[in-house]
């Protein structure tokens, strides 16, 4: 767990980092750049470069894009929302986190997505205590319109592990909660309808319906008390 921890500091540093790059006239590519370096510089593994080929170590994902846009020569405008989901892998082990930040003037729609995406990890993350169960998160997660088909997950030694933890659901059903437990929480939330589609590069996810879309995740340690 310490190393988790360590793992998920660096991880967390990276999307923070990220994020203060977010303003009009940069490229995605540019951010990419500087979270490997930032990574790479604190003795950790950017974790998504290569995984099942990904092509870089930031997904970051614009407006209607809801998840895995690939960094490259687009530049942020105003008033677009960007997702940055990152991982680090240091000594073994995995951390993993997202969120969506406002390039300039963001609309109040743009705002109230974010604020609401934002939200419903807090609201989830309230169950993620021994005692309830895997879908209990879910079912406090679910607001508005959250996307189905992609999950959050446990996480550590890989970055994708059991049990899967869906951002929907009903409550009391799949594996029960046990100190020690690492999962990720990561409701991404759309303005319109909840369904996606994801473009011929295998990876970018957008809306079906073109709307925007936010994203947040954390990578939370089930303890016998508050979750971490
Ligand atoms: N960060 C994503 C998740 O939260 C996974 C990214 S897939 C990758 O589960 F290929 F981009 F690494
Ligand atoms: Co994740």
């Amino acid at each position: 767990l310490s190393v988790m921890r360590r793992a998920c500091k660096i991880t967390a540093a990276a999307r923070a980092l990220a994020g203060e790059m977010v303003r009009p006239g940069v490229t995605t590519k540019e951010i990419d750049k500087a979270v490997y370096d930032f990574i790479v510089s604190q003795g950790a593994r950017p974790a998504f470069l290569n995984y099942c080929g990904y092509p870089a170590s930031v997904c970051i994902s614009v407006n209607n894009t809801v998840i895995h846009g690939i960094p490259g020569g687009r530049v942020l405008k105003e008033g677009d929302i960007v997702s940055i989901d990152v991982g680090a892998l240091w000594n073994g082990f995995n951390g993993d986190c997202a969120a969506t930040y406002a390039c300039g003037q963001i609309s109040d729609e743009a705002q109230k997505l974010i604020n609401v995406t934002r939200q419903s990890f807090f609201e989830g993350v309230k169950f993620a205590r021994q005692g309830y169960r895997v879908s209990d998160i879910g079912h406090a997660v679910q607001t508005y319109s959250v996307v189905r088909s992609f999950v959050g997950h446990g996480v550590g030694e890989h970055m994708h592990e059991e049990p899967e933890v869906p951002n929907y659901g009903k409550p009391g059903r799949g594996p029960r909660l046990v100190r020690g437990m690492t999962i990720a929480i990561e409701p991404m939330v759309n303005v319109g309808t909840y369904e996606v589609q994801v473009l011929k590069d295998g990876w970018t996810t957008v809306t079906a319906d073109g709307k925007l879309s936010a994203h947040y995740e954390n990578t939370v340690l089930i303890t016998d008390g508050e979750p971490e």
